[in-house]
């Protein structure tokens, strides 16, 4: 099968590594702005058509399917020209910047009857697919609560990221879709009911702190940035279910931090950051630890079973199980949260 990737940036590598190791896959096309970056992933994974504009790619009829690794606020745009030019999509996260966006998406997938899995890579990684069974087996009973953080200390990776314009948002649509999802996916997707939101820009990107290091994107400016630095929220589910986070890009704690939580009648999971499963037997609490390699998110497996499980639902193997009406109602979750941030009301919906 021959694959063509759209963005030759950093998450990039871990999609064209991943196909690298599938045996039926020929990394055939690599597409970026910069020609440089291109010309290089092209040189390393021996592509054979390299190219800066993404419609030349799509024209190409010889590949199948795409990976669309670029900025946020290019997914919905090269998602729907892909899918009208006949190709098989991998979207990263988040699917898009807005509801809006996400519909025209979710339309394109239902009329021209291509996959589009949406780069919801949790979902696909060693310690989530044990919770499932956990979920699944009705070891929880009814999750009726989830909690999840993900704080960085110091952490905006400025670039495009601190761009609102292009990324949609700060940590909420950066790290907090993939906690926000994770929650929902293992609650069994309820339908949310309400949101509330709060958004602060209070630090800055604190490009002043001097001895400590973190990730800078490539196009790092220093002087650039207006996307939120906190962002907390309470969803309500229609089922009565609730799930609480907060995200952050910089706050003032001691470390960097990250939980997911779940909670039901019969149990409790704690996904992050080191995988528990709490219980009640006898009139005893128990706190099992799980015996298994990776107690925690195993990003290279993660990116390895979502690369092999695109392939298998493009080949009719099996679905996928991130579809683009998962990444709409995501959209839904994360501008809600905005919207209610910005008019300090609950959103409804
Ligand atoms: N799943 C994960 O854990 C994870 C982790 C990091 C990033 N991401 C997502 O991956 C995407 C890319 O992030 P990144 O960290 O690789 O960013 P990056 O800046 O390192 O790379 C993005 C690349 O896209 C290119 N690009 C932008 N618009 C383009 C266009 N129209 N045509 C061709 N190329 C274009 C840029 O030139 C750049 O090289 C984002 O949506 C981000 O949210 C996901």
């Amino acid at each position: 099968m021959k694959i063509g990737i759209i963005g030759a940036g950093s998450i990039s590598e871990s999609h064209l590594e991943s196909y690298h190791h599938h045996p039926e896959v020929e990394i055939f096309a690599i597409c970026d702005l910069n020609k440089k970056r291109a010309n290089e992933k092209a040189n390393k994974y021996q592509a054979t058509h390299v190219y800066t504009d993404y419609l030349q790619l799509l024209a190409n009829k010889d590949i199948e399917a795409v990976s669309i690794c670029t900025w946020n606020n290019t997914h919905a745009e090269i998602a729907i020209a892909s899918l009208q030019s006949g190709k098989h999509v991998l979207v990263e996260k988040p699917l898009c910047k807005t509801v809006e966006e996400a519909l025209k998406v979710e339309e394109a997938v239902k009329s021209s009857g291509k996959i589009l899995q949406v780069g919801f890579v949790r979902r696909y990684a060693t310690n989530t697919k044990i919770v499932k069974k956990f979920v699944d087996g009705g070891d929880l009973g009814e999750i009726y609560y989830a909690k999840a953080s993900c704080l960085r200390r110091l952490g905006n990776p400025g670039g495009w990221f601190a761009d609102k314009e292009r990324s949609g948002g700060g940590p909420l649509i950066d790290l907090g879709v993939h906690v926000i999802d994770i929650c929902w996916y293992l609650m069994g997707k309820p339908k949310v009911k309400s949101v509330s939101g709060n958004t602060y820009s209070k630090l800055g990107n604190r490009s002043n702190v001097e001895n400590l290091s973190f990730y800078q994107a490539a196009d790092y400016d220093p002087s650039k940035n207006t996307v939120e630095d906190l962002a907390n929220a309470i969803i309500r589910f229609e089922n009565g279910a609730s799930l609480m986070v907060d995200v952050s890009f910089t706050l003032h704690a001691k470390e960097d931090m990250i939980t997911v939580n779940l909670y039901g009648e019969n149990g409790g999971i704690e996904l992050e950051p080191e995988l528990h499963v709490i219980t009640e037997r006898y009139n005893t609490i128990l706190n099992a630890a799980p015996q298994i390699d990776n107690k925690s998110f195993d990003f290279v497996q993660a990116f390895q079973n979502e690369i092999d499980h695109f392939i298998a639902s493009v080949k009719g193997e099996t679905q996928t199980f991130s579809p683009v009406e998962d990444g709409v109602e995501i959209m839904k979750i994360l501008c809600g949260i905005y919207e209610s941030s910005e008019k300090g009301i609950e959103v409804q919906f």
